[in-house]
């Protein structure tokens, strides 16, 4: 065995938490508080989330016995450190010992309850800031929107009422939250919402929404997540962002033996997009945590497999990701590559969409409010055709898209003479290229095999790109936009795809795109 000394944390760059208009938070546990990790934590975060301390079979295995040791051991780094803490949870269907529930009757379960809540609430009253009282009660395919919990089948939603009422009045200063996973996704949304409403209406203390946001590198959309935060605005309630990650996988199943840096690169423009919601929002969200400080501590390194991840903002020796600088400086991100393969057609360039290009989905960019991107490609001996799509309502004239081939760099405006469709009436035209999606290129980047189109490209080398294997040669038509560039090789493929597959994946990715045909029939 050898001792290997870690790497230190970098000092020189930002802390998020300077960076960012709310509390940030981390989770963490009791070894993260030594060393390398402790300094990361120190400096980055100015909030902390027990991960496991305080959970109901940590703080009281046996009925009537508490420890808590670590939870003291947690709490006091914070002090210590100046972070606020969020409790982490008084009632759980998970992690919780089965002695709650045996032999219990509503009554007994309800007394249960109550001694725990008020044990752990009034031993941190004025130290932890806020609480999740309550933990995934809903499930929205329950004709009433809740989980079949032991909580729920033994006590109905009493075991919500009395959660709550009990924190408040062992604690009346510490905010009370509702915490879930899936608020993103509309039905959830909507049961949660319901069920929040109801408690609201009836008196139940509940100060806030809590939305976990286990995402993964690919959905929900960042603007998915923004819907969510608005929707729940609108009662008045305070929100937090409480256990942020996003997996570099989309299934429950692949693994990667190593991570491909482009993957990496994806996840900064991720993170980047939902801390470009967080800070919109900001008037609505009084704290972001992360579900740990750096990814060698992820959860997802064990669940639901035991895997490679890599989901959070530090990487395994502690040191600034792409994530990071999403959140932080975006500006360093290298520019979001996507691959996808061609398949077989000859295209109508005429300013219109032509039916062709409904026979896939368009391979997404970004989505960002109402500002989306996509794109497709379709190659045949004539050249390689791409469709560039963006929908931006906001008109101004620099709106543009790019596209690169070659070297060579064309840019098409609103205005320009290729744009032959006229704006739809709501104004939103999908012939628009906003500045901000200016990174929007198509080209055969010299690393992707003749007919492959890459969006947007490397950036502009020094170096000339390797020559492709034919002579190049594109007609670059796009909605509303007919334009021939004639460069670049294409090389009719008949696959769709809208990246590359994990190269260790074994099933592939469970993409929402999965059931694209992979062998679209050209017309
Ligand atoms: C996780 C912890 O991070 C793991 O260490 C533990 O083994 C399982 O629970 N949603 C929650 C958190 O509300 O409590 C979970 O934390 C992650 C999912």
């Amino acid at each position: 065995m050898t001792y290997v000394e870690p790497k230190p944390i970098q000092t020189g760059i930002p802390s998020l938490k300077d960076e960012v208009p709310f509390t940030m938070g981390s989770a963490f546990t009791r070894p993260e508080t030594l060393g390398v990790h402790g300094e990361l934590l120190a400096k980055h975060f100015n909030g902390v989330t027990p991960g496991n301390e305080l959970k109901w079979d940590a703080t009281e295995p046996r009925e009537g016995e508490f420890t808590f040791t670590d939870g003291d051991h947690l709490v006091n780094f914070a002090t210590e450190h100046g972070m606020t803490v969020r409790g982490h949870t008084l009632a759980w269907h998970s992690q919780t010992p089965d002695w709650v529930f045996e032999n219990a009757t509503k009554e007994v379960l309800l007394q249960r309850l109550e001694r725990h809540v008020r044990t752990l609430v009034t031993r941190y009253k004025g130290r932890i800031a806020a609480w999740d009282v309550v933990n995934e009660v809903v499930d929205e395919n329950q004709p009433d929107g809740l989980r079949r919990s032991k909580w729920y089948e033994i006590a109905g939603l009493d075991f919500i009422r009395t959660a709550f009422r009990v924190a408040r009045e062992a604690d009346p200063d510490a905010k009370l939250f509702i915490n879930d996973y899936n608020t993103e996704f509309p039905r959830k949304r909507e049961a949660l919402y319901k069920l929040v409403e109801r408690l609201k209406a009836e008196g139940v203390p509940i100060d806030g929404v809590g939305h976990q946001l286990h995402l993964n590198i690919e959905q929900p959309p960042a603007s998915a997540v923004e819907a969510t935060i608005e929707r729940f605005a609108a009662l008045g309630l305070d929100q937090q962002v409480t256990e942020l990650d996003v997996s570099i996988y989309t299934d429950f199943v692949s693994s990667y033996d190593t991570i491909p840096p482009e993957l990496l690169v994806q996840q900064g423009h991720r993170y980047k997009e939902l801390f470009d919601v967080f800070r919109r929002q900001a008037g609505s969200l009084s704290s972001v945590t992360v579900w740990g400080e750096s990814d060698d501590v992820s959860w997802l390194r064990s669940w639901p497999i035991p895997r490679l991840n890599a989901p959070l903002l530090f990487d395994d020796d502690l040191q600034a990701k792409p994530a990071y600088w999403g959140v932080v400086d975006p500006s360093r991100l290298e520019p979001f590559v996507r691959e996808l393969e061609a398949p077989a057609a000859a295209v109508k360039v005429d300013g219109r969409r032509d039916l062709e290009w409904d026979l896939l989905p368009d391979a997404p960019l970004a989505r960002v409010g109402d500002v989306s991107a996509g794109f497709q490609a379709r190659s045949s001996a004539a050249g390689l055709y791409v469709l560039a799509e963006v929908t931006d309502p906001a008109v101004s004239a620099g709106d543009r898209v790019t596209f690169t081939v070659d070297g060579r760099t064309r840019a098409l405006g609103r205005n320009s003479p290729a744009c032959a469709a006229p704006p739809p009436a709501t104004g939103s035209r999908p012939c628009s290229a906003a500045a901000r999606t200016s990174r929007s290129r198509c080209t055969t980047a010299a690393r992707a095999p003749p007919g492959r189109a890459r969006s947007p490209p490397s950036p502009p080398s020094s170096a000339p790109p390797p020559r492709a294997a034919r002579p190049p040669s594109w007609t670059a038509p796009w909605t509303g936009c007919g334009r021939a560039f004639p460069s670049c090789a294409p090389a009719p493929g008949s696959r769709a795809s809208r990246a590359p597959p994990p190269r260790s994946a074994p099933s592939g990715r469970a993409r929402p795109c999965t059931s694209w045909p992979r062998s679209p029939t050209p017309r």
